[in-house]
């Protein structure tokens, strides 16, 4: 069976020369060009959906999200409507006059089971009754225990990339956007949000409806419900947090309004009205996420020092690169994390100046280089190119610092040779020419031969970039003195001076990263002491400087931060800690064991997706019992 689908690529297909990679096939829809997603079972070209309204039941405690999805349909004239799903139980599929409309329920793969509706002529409205499946990916219900207040429980979905599918039939692919309106009963007690209109207080019955305007993919789509309470940033900015929270959050993303201002004065107007932070609990997998209008983030940025801000800048970046224009299939994944990431260091160098821009650009540029190491390591070269062959694979497997980092690289390298000026010009023009459309690699480059290379004669080897493997040798790489001073002082320790003299009191959150990784993996753990009894590193309440510390903990065996790497891998579950610490754990026979350890405690408490990682990092076999080494 054929499972690739298509997404619409560009609004006025007639206007526009269709796509013409050779690997990526095109087919027109009813009013749109589509190219091919291998990730999604729909058939757009067939029949579309282009507004959904969803009223649903979500049931904290027998961990069920139980409803209806009614959806307006755009159809080609074809006969029937491809949906994606996962793990969903069907109970009808109905026309709006109740006649049952006849559906089936296809194979089950990595992507879930397509679910295709017989569509009689005329039909442009049904709707799917379904509840949700135990082990729905997206879901991650949590007990009172597991939040702060231990008052009532928790609920949040993590949509992206191929996950909504697992909460909502949906036609589940980045290029097919809809608008949705929707009702959901929470329990008494608890207030529901969505990336979407949002209450501001709790109703006392638990009923919530909420209206998303502008047309959105399906992994977009989100919905936190617990014990949360608002606090107002600026006029149409926000935060919700658990209320023990709040205050700390509030005075942690104070500079959201600055950077909002900031953002527009870079790209153009923010679109989506109002922009709000969701502080979840510390299970969320990732640092963060740009749903639309209300960013779901990790606790772990609020370091009681506005120090790790960048990832706000980030998340709203997202509302230009990626939700306002959106990668078309995940193996144009770097359209929305490079962009983001070269937007979020725009963001950063306009709020925090161009010191705090070069070092985060600097430490980007370890990350990258690491990566490309160990993927080469791993005999995944092909994983360093930008432009990914994701096919027959989870899409997760892309959501490696290739994307984001190599992604800014090439967008960097561009502003180089461009000129701020005509760059920024450049790409204000995309963002509002495109809004609300999907993007693919090929028709990025096409635009910006067009528009940038061409006309200013640009000299880059723009297929080296894309499709070759590793960085090539053109990448930017700024000079900071700042990190020229960190790397004096880290010389002068390793050569007897000792850590009391070293002139760190000035020293930011990226400075201290930067000391942490350039220290030799093999320190020994006196010398590991001496610097704990200085600067107190097991005890920072820094979640980026402890996870960096705790590595280095690993590696040289230093048995005093062995409490407090056990105590935060079973409190946090965001997986771009998790991963360095597991892996530096399961290197040694001694780690190993302690990693299964740790890992049969924590592993409850972790989100799908990142027990989905850890899994296969460490050989972990379904029922709890891991299996041989
Ligand atoms: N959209 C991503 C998170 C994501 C990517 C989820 C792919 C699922 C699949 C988000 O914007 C992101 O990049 N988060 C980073 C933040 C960082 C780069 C500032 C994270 O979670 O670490
Ligand atoms: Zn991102």
């Amino acid at each position: 069976m054929d499972r690739s689908t298509s997404i619409p690529l560009l609004a006025f297909a007639s206007l526009l020369v269709a796509c013409t990679a050779d690997d990526q096939r095109t087919e027109r829809g009813p009013d749109i060009t589509y190219v091919m997603d291998p990730h999604s079972h729909a058939r757009p070209s067939e029949a579309v959906i282009t507004h959904l309204e969803l009223d649903i039941r979500a049931d904290l405690e027998a961990h069920r999200i139980e409803g209806s999805a009614t959806y307006d349909i755009r159809s080609n004239g074809a006969d029937r409507i491809i949906f994606d799903t996962d793990g969903l139980e069907i109970a009808a599929v109905e026309r709006p006059d109740g006649t049952p409309l006849r559906h089936a329920l296809g194979d089950s793969t990595f992507m879930g089971r397509p679910l295709t509706v017989q569509l009689p002529t005329g039909t442009d409205r049904i709707t799917i009754r379904y509840r949700t499946g135990p082990d729905a990916r997206a879901l991650q219900w949590l007990s009172k225990e597991q939040t702060l207040g231990k008052r009532h429980p928790f609920l949040f979905t993590q949509g992206q990339a191929i996950l909504t599918r697992s909460w909502i039939p949906v036609q589940d692919s980045p290029g097919i956007r809809f608008t949705y309106t929707a009702t959901v009963q929470a329990p008494a007690g608890t207030i529901a949000l969505m990336s979407a209109t949002n209450p501001q207080e709790k109703r006392a019955d638990g009923r919530y409806t909420f209206r998303m305007d502008q047309p959105i993919p399906a992994y977009l789509m989100a919905l936190a419900i617990g014990d949360l309470a608002f606090a107002p940033l600026g006029d149409r900015s926000g935060v919700y947090a658990e209320p023990e929270l709040l205050e700390k959050a509030a005075w942690e993303f104070a500079d959201t309004e600055p950077m909002l201002v900031a953002a527009e004065e870079l790209y153009g107007p923010y679109r989506w009205e109002r922009y709000d932070v969701l502080v979840l609990p510390p299970s969320f997998p990732f640092g963060g996420m740009e749903n639309p209008r209300l960013t779901f983030a990790t606790p772990t940025i609020i370091a009681g020092d506005r120090s790790l801000t960048a990832l706000i800048a980030h998340e709203m970046a997202h509302s230009w690169s990626g939700n306002l224009v959106t990668n078309a299939t995940w193996n144009d994944f770097w359209l929305n994390e490079g962009f983001t990431v070269y937007f979020e260091n725009r963001i950063c160098e306009a709020i925090y100046g161009p010191d705090y821009a070069r070092m985060h650009h600097l430490l980007g540029h370890q990350d990258l280089h690491r990566t490309v190491e160990k993927l080469n390591a791993e005999g995944l070269a092909a994983d360093t190119r930008l432009r990914l062959d994701l096919s027959g694979r989870d899409p997760d497997d892309g959501v490696t610092d290739i994307a984001y980092e190599k992604g800014y690289a090439f967008l960097r390298l561009l502003e180089e040779k461009a000129g701020r000026e005509k760059f920024d010009a450049f790409l204000r023009g995309y963002f509002e020419e495109h809004a609300f459309q999907s993007m693919t690699t090929d028709r990025f480059l096409e635009l910006l031969r067009s528009e940038l290379i061409i006309p200013l004669g640009i000299d880059i080897d723009i297929a080296e970039w894309v499709d070759g493997e590793g960085v090539p040798a053109d990448e930017v790489v700024p000079v900071s003195d700042r990190f020229e001073k960190v790397d004096a002082e880290r010389d002068a320790w390793l050569k007897g001076r000792s850590a009391g003299e070293l002139a760190t009191s000035a020293w930011t959150t990226q400075e201290w990263l930067h000391f942490l990784r350039g220290l030799p993996r093999d320190l020994g753990a006196p010398r590991m002491a001496e610097l704990d009894k200085a600067f107190e590193l097991t005890g920072t309440g820094n979640s980026e400087i402890l996870a960096a510390w705790l590595e280095l903990g690993i590696a040289n065996d230093y048995a005093p931060s062995a409490a407090r790497l056990a105590e935060f891998l079973t409190s946090v579950g965001r997986r771009k800690f998790l991963v360095p610490l597991y892996t530096r754990l399961v290197a040694t026979e001694k780690g190993r064991i302690k990693a299964r350890e740790i890992y049969r405690v924590a592993r409850p408490g972790y989100h799908s997706v990142s027990v989905r990682t850890l899994d296969e990092l460490l050989a972990w076999k379904e029922g709890g019992t891991p299996v041989d080494f």
